[in-house]
C-alpha cells in the first residue's frame, strides 16, 4: 500500500511533520520508499488512514482511499493546487496570526491524542486548535483575552454541529428580507452607530446594518455563523485600507458589489465548505467550550479542569495592535464600546501599549528583576535598556520594559497551564522569533529559546525544540509574514 502525497509544494518542516505523524499512526508498518512515497506493509487502521494530514491517499490493489484531510482541502480549493488552510470552517473569519490548521492536526497526531482526551488551547484566537481536535473527535476548551476571538472560535464550533442544510435555509430567509424591503428607521443614534459612521458611507453602512437586523430576525441560534461571515466583509467595505496591519485611511477603491451580495455570495461558498466537512466528520461533535479570560490570572477559566495535551499559537512579544485592526468588527458586534479599545489593546500578553506611570513602574520591576525572572531573561531586558541611545525615540524606548512584560505574562501563563496539565501531559507552541532595533544595532531575540527557558524555570520540562524552517503565514501580509517559527514542546 502507497500512501500518496498531496500536489501541493511541501516546506521541509511540513515533511519533518509528516514524517512524525507517520510514525505516530502507523509505527514500524510505514516506511519511506525509493520513489519518496510512504508504504504500509500492512492493512492499515482505517482510522488512522482518516487522521492523516499530509498525505491525500492511501492507494493499493484493492483500490483508492482519500484521505479526509484532501476532501477538506479539494472543496475548499477548487482547481487551485495550493496548500488550503480555509477548508471546513477555518476561512469563516480572518484572525491576526491565525496559525495553520495542518500544524495543529498533525501536533494533535504526533501527540497520539485520542477520542478520549481533553484539548486545551489557552490562547484559542479564532479557534484553529479547537476545530482540529473537535474533527477528530476529542473535547475541546478553549480561552482567548479577545472577546473576537471567542465570537469567531464559537461562532466556527457551532457551525461544526449545525447541518449546513438548516443554514442554506436560514440564508434563503435572510435573503428573502434584503435591506431595501427592511424597515429601516435610520440609525439609532448609538455610540456604535456613531463610530461606525465614522469608517464607512452612508449608503454602505445602511446596507450593513440591513444585514445585522435581518440576521437578527431570521438566523436564532445560528447567528453568530452569519454575523461572522458579515463581520468578516467589513474592512473591505470599510475606509480602511483593507490589507493594512495598521490603521490608515483608504486609498484603494471601494469595491463595486453591494455589501448585501458579496455576503450572501460568502454564506453561500462557507455552507459549502461546511457542508463537505459535515458529509466525513458529522455533526455530533463532543462537546467543545471558549471562555473569555486571562490565562495570567489565577482564577482564569481553565483552573479546576484536568487536560490531556494543549497545543496553541501564544501572542507575540511585541505583537502589531490586534484589536485596533479589529475595531470595526469588535464595535459592529456589540463586543466592545468604542471607548473600550485602547484598554483592551492594553491587556494582551505582547501590547505595545505602555504609558505613564506602569511604564515606569514596569521599568523598576525590571532592573530589580522583581517578578523574579530566570537570569538570562531579566539580564537580555536589562542589556537592552542599557544599549539604549538618546536618539531612540518613544516606541523604542520602551521595548525593554515590554519584552519583560512579555516575559513575565507567559511565565504566568507557563505556571497556569501547568496547573491543569495531567502528569505527563504535553503543551505544544509555535513561537516567533523577534527582532528589535536598540542604540543602532540590531538585536535578534530568540524567542523560543527563552519562552522554553522560562517554562523550564517553572517546572516543564523542555522536551523539544524544532525549528519549523521557512514557514509562512498565510494571507495577506505575506510581505510581513514570520519565516522563522520553532514549535516548543513541554511536557509536565
Ligand atoms: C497568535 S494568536 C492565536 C491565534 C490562534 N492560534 C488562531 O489560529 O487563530 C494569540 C492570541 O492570544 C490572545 N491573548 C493575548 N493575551 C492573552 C491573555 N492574557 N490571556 C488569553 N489570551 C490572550 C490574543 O488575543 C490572541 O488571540
Amino acid at each position: 500500500l502507497k500512501v500518496k502525497w498531496h500536489s501541493y509544494k511541501y516546506l521541509p518542516y511540513e515533511k519533518e511533520l509528516a514524517s512524525r505523524e507517520m510514525d505516530a499512526l502507523f509505527g514500524d508498518s510505514a516506511f519511506l520508499g525509493n520513489d519518496g512515497d510512504y508504504v504500509l506493509s500492512v492493512q492499515p487502521d482505517s482510522k488512522a488512514v482518516d487522521r492523516l494530514t499530509y498525505f491525500s491517499q492511501v492507494a493499493g490493489k484493492s483500490g483508492v482511499i482519500e484521505t479526509i484531510q484532501s476532501r477538506l482541502e479539494n472543496a475548499s480549493n477548487g482547481q487551485n493546487r495550493r496548500q488550503s488552510t480555509r477548508y471546513s470552517v477555518h476561512g469563516l473569519h480572518e484572525y491576526k496570526g491565525k496559525f495553520n490548521p495542518q500544524i495543529a492536526k498533525a501536533i494533535l497526531n504526533i501527540f497520539c491524542v485520542s477520542e478520549e482526551d481533553f484539548v486545551l488551547d489557552p490562547f484559542c484566537g479564532s479557534g484553529t486548535t479547537l476545530i482540529e481536535a473537535a474533527q477528530l473527535g476529542c473535547r475541546t476548551f478553549g480561552t482567548d483575552i479577545n472577546p473576537l476571538a471567542v465570537y469567531i472560535a464559537e461562532a466556527k464550533l457551532l457551525a461544526l454541529r449545525t447541518p449546513a442544510k438548516r443554514l442554506a435555509a436560514i440564508l434563503l430567509e435572510i435573503s428573502a428580507r434584503r435591506p431595501n424591503d427592511i424597515e429601516m428607521t435610520g440609525f439609532d443614534g448609538s455610540k456604535r452607530e456613531i463610530y461606525l459612521a465614522l469608517w464607512f458611507e452612508e449608503h454602505f453602512l445602511s446596507e450593513i446594518e440591513g444585514v445585522f437586523y435581518a440576521i437578527n430576525a431570521c438566523a436564532g441560534k445560528a447567528r453568530s455563523f452569519f454575523l461572522c461571515v458579515a463581520s468578516d466583509l467589513l474592512r473591505e467595505y470599510s475606509n480602511q485600507e483593507p490589507a493594512d496591519l495598521r490603521i490608515r485611511r483608504r486609498k484603494t477603491a471601494l469595491p463595486d458589489k453591494s455589501f448585501w451580495l458579496a455576503f450572501v455570495q460568502a454564506c453561500e461558498a462557507a455552507i459549502a465548505k461546511l457542508d463537505v466537512a459535515q458529509k466525513h466528520v458529522g455533526t455530533g461533535l463532543p462537546p467543545s467550550n471558549v471562555a473569555l479570560g486571562d490565562v495570567r490570572c489565577p482564577d482564569w477559566p481553565g483552573a479546576g479542569i484536568l487536560f490531556d495535551a494543549a497545543i496553541t499559537s501564544p501572542p507575540y512579544a511585541m505583537a502589531l495592535p490586534y484589536i485596533d485592526t479589529q475595531r470595526l468588527s469588535l464595535v459592529w458586534l456589540g463586543l466592545v464600546e468604542p471607548n473600550g479599545l485602547h484598554a483592551l489593546e492594553a491587556e494582551l500578553i505582547g501590547s505595545r501599549e505602555l504609558r505613564g506611570a506602569s511604564r515606569r513602574s514596569m521599568s523598576n520591576t525590571m532592573s530589580t528583576n522583581e517578578a523574579g525572572l530566570p537570569e538570562a531573561e531579566a539580564h537580555l531586558c536589562v542589556r537592552l535598556q542599557s544599549a539604549l541611545e538618546p536618539e531612540d525615540g518613544f516606541r523604542r524606548r520602551a521595548v525593554p520594559a515590554l519584552l519583560y512584560r512579555y516575559f513575565q505574562g507567559m511565565r504566568d501563563a507557563f505556571v497556569n497551564v501547568r496547573n491543569v496539565m495531567r502528569p505527563d501531559g504535553r503543551f505544544a507552541l509555535i513561537v516567533g522569533q523577534n527582532r528589535t532595533t536598540i542604540g543602532g544595532s540590531d538585536y535578534q531575540i530568540d524567542t523560543p529559546t527563552h519562552l522554553a527557558n522560562i517554562a523550564g524555570s517553572v517546572g516543564w520540562r523542555v522536551a523539544e525544540l524544532m525549528p519549523l524552517q521557512t514557514y509562512r503565514r498565510y494571507g495577506l501580509h505575506a510581505s510581513n509574514a514570520i519565516t522563522s517559527e520553532t514549535l516548543l514542546i513541554l511536557q509536565k
